[in-house]
């Protein structure tokens, strides 16, 4: 072969990188056949390479005997080619392609490599299902679809890890093969060939050795980190994800909140040019709730969640006041312009909203030329329909819908109904972004099921300082848990929870009250976190922490329809590779090496 394909990687110019100054230079190009169009005698080859394409010319009259591989050349050939760089003439530049004003005449050209035809095509332009670009993911890759979001990942990644090193943040790997840690989800589990009938458990997060870093004197640590949970899929989840983890000694919740926000600020600018004023909004959990029955409200739009008990609980309608008397509320929510709403889709909302929100009914008011209309308005008084309407806002045209019944059901049922209904009637406008803290979570929710209190976030979380009495003896804790409030902070992107963290728990002794309020005795504790408790007894430093979604963060910034589009080779909803056809069995010797029997399914 010859030099110049011998030293290619040396002596290449990339195909994006060349402009009209360097008119005149003889340079090589590397890469793929885009496309191409034969004009008998001469063939005009797009060459596509990471960085952008560049058309090249092959004349027959000055490649003579080699012009026959020119002729050979079909979509997704690679291909090498040395020439002169041209300036276009005036009618034949294309101002739609970034070096559309130059073109490459070869005098030189290799054919490297064949390819198959792709099975669809690689034009940004053309659609093409997502099982084929999963499927093939290497040919994705070759479209600036993915591409481009690739390289914002990376950038995204390397300015955070700019950023932190500058703050004397240290990345430190933990380990993949770990003991079980406490998030919550289910575990992926690995056998152990060396220790029969033990399994190692992949890391839902780092949570318990980032911890036992600051007991080490690290102080601040990060890393940008694979986790692993065995949870049912959906757009935002995968059961492999990045975080970006972190963890500080000598740090108060308002100090770290103060420090994240000075590298988002930061990042989020510099990659995505999206300016972030500090301090971000900081909203009560309670607050969040109440309004927009979520813990991850979306805050680009209104349509708040509005109690109107006091308003119905004396009236005639039934449903409103039962609802009021044992101890529920009623609700409402203003759907601006919702009154086009038909009868018909307002029962498949209500169908849906009892089917998965346990909502027994979805009652509703139009607010007609005069005032508040519908089958059940006879049943209020003009003033009560009058304080209703001025209590949501309504005005001609808008529709309001209510719910009532226990508070967590219609707080989740509106806000689910706020959520679907936004999309057609208070659509938040493109490049919004809304970020904000959920701050004030509670320490603990309800397990109806187990019968028992769990963690919110996790069990080594602290809880509030005003919360700390309920904490000082098994008596409070009992009548008082579901009170506690947990220094732990959420922190939202449009609707999207990107981020969460704690204050963590640094003295054993409210370690034990809060293992003991959550049900854990003595022997399980040291069963499940024994190695963290004991750390936590040589002197462990105040700590807190947080960690991030990366591929949520990133599917956001590139709008993205959910993370499979930001993550270089996602699984399925059903969690499979499409690509190289994980999970998939293993042989029997594998399994006996493993001393693992299946049960056949
Ligand atoms: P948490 O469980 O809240 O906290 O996780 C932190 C962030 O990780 C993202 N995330 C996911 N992204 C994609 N797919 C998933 N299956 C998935 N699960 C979580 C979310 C979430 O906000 N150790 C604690 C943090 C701490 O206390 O410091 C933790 O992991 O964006
Ligand atoms: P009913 O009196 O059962 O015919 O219901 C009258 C209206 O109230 C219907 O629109 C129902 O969907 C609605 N409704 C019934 N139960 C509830 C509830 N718990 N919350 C809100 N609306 C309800």
């Amino acid at each position: 072969m010859e030099d110049w394909i011998l030293n290619h990687y040396k002596n290449r110019t990339w195909a994006g990188e060349t402009s009209v100054q360097q008119a005149g230079n003889t340079i090589s190009v590397f890469g793929w056949a885009f496309r191409f169009r034969d004009q008998g005698g001469v063939i005009f080859v797009d060459l596509r390479d990471r960085t952008g394409i560049l058309q090249i010319v092959l004349r027959k009259e000055i490649l003579k005997d080699h012009f026959h591989l020119a002729e050979k050349i079909r979509s997704e050939y690679v291909i090498a080619v040395q020439g002169t760089l041209r300036k276009r003439d005036p009618e034949s530049v294309n101002p739609k392609m970034q070096t559309g004003e130059i073109e490459l005449v070869a005098d030189k050209l290799e054919i490297l490599n064949s390819a198959k035809t792709p099975p669809f095509s690689l034009d940004e332009f053309e659609e093409t299902s997502e099982e084929h670009r999963l499927k093939y993911r290497y040919l994705d890759f070759r479209r600036d679809e993915l591409k481009n979001r690739m390289v914002k990942r990376h950038e995204f990644v390397f300015a955070i890890r700019n950023y932190l090193n500058s703050k004397k943040f240290l990345e430190i790997e933990t380990p993949i093969l770990n003991k079980s840690t406490p998030e919550g989800a289910r575990d992926f589990l690995v056998p152990s060939r060396l220790n029969p009938n033990s399994f190692y458990a992949l890391p839902q997060s780092p949570q318990i050795f980032k911890q036992i870093l600051m007991v080490g004197g690290v102080e601040r640590y990060f890393q940008v980190v694979k986790c692993f949970r065995d949870e049912d899929l959906r757009a935002d989840r995968q059961p492999e994800f990045t975080q970006l983890d972190m963890e500080f000694s000598f740090v108060s919740q308002e100090e770290i909140l103060a420090e994240i926000e000075g590298l988002f600020s930061k990042v989020m600018k510099d990659v995505f040019s999206l300016e972030l004023k500090t301090p971000f909004p900081r909203m009560k959990y309670r607050q969040a709730m109440e309004e927009y029955g979520s813990d991850k409200p979306d805050l680009r739009f209104g349509m708040k969640l509005v109690d109107v008990s006091e308003i119905v609980k004396n009236g005639d309608f039934q449903v409103f006041t039962v609802a009021v008397a044992t101890h529920g509320v009623v609700k409402a929510v203003c759907v601006p312009g919702g009154s086009v709403i038909s009868r018909k889709e307002i029962e498949d909302l209500t169908a849906w909203l009892n089917r998965d929100y346990k909502a027994k009914g979805l009652a509703y008011m139009k607010h007609g030329p005069n005032g508040l209309e519908s089958t059940i308005t006879k049943r209020f008084s003009p003033e009560t329909l009058a304080k209703i309407s001025e209590a949501v806002g309504s005005k001609e045209g808008d529709m309001i819908f209510f719910g009532a019944d226990e508070r967590q059901i219609v707080n989740h049922s509106l806000g689910a109904l706020r959520l679907k209904l936004s999309e057609r009637f208070d659509k938040p406008t493109e490049g919004h972004f809304h970020i904000s803290w959920i701050v004030d979570f509670p320490m603990f929710e309800w397990n109806k099921d187990a019968n028992r209190w769990d963690s919110l976030h996790h069990p080594f979380t602290s809880p509030n300082d005003s919360s700390l009495e309920i904490f000082s003896s098994d008596e409070k804790l009992r009548e008082g848990a579901g009170q506690a409030l947990a220094k732990a902070y959420d922190l939202v992107l449009n609707g999207v929870e990107i981020g969460g963290g704690s204050i963590r728990i640094h003295s054993r002794e409210l370690q034990n009250r809060v293992f003991s309020a959550l049900g854990i005795g003595e022997e399980e504790a040291k069963e499940k976190f024994g190695f963290l408790l004991e750390a936590l007894e040589y002197g462990a430093p105040p700590h807190g922490g947080i960690a991030f979604g990366i591929d949520r963060i990133l599917m956001l910034m590139t709008e993205g329809k959910s993370i499979r589009d930001v993550i270089a080779f996602p699984k399925t909803q059903k969690g499979i590779c499409l690509m190289s056809e994980c999970p998939s069995e293993v042989e029997e010797k594998q399994l006996q090496e493993l001393k693992l029997r299946l049960v056949k399914v």
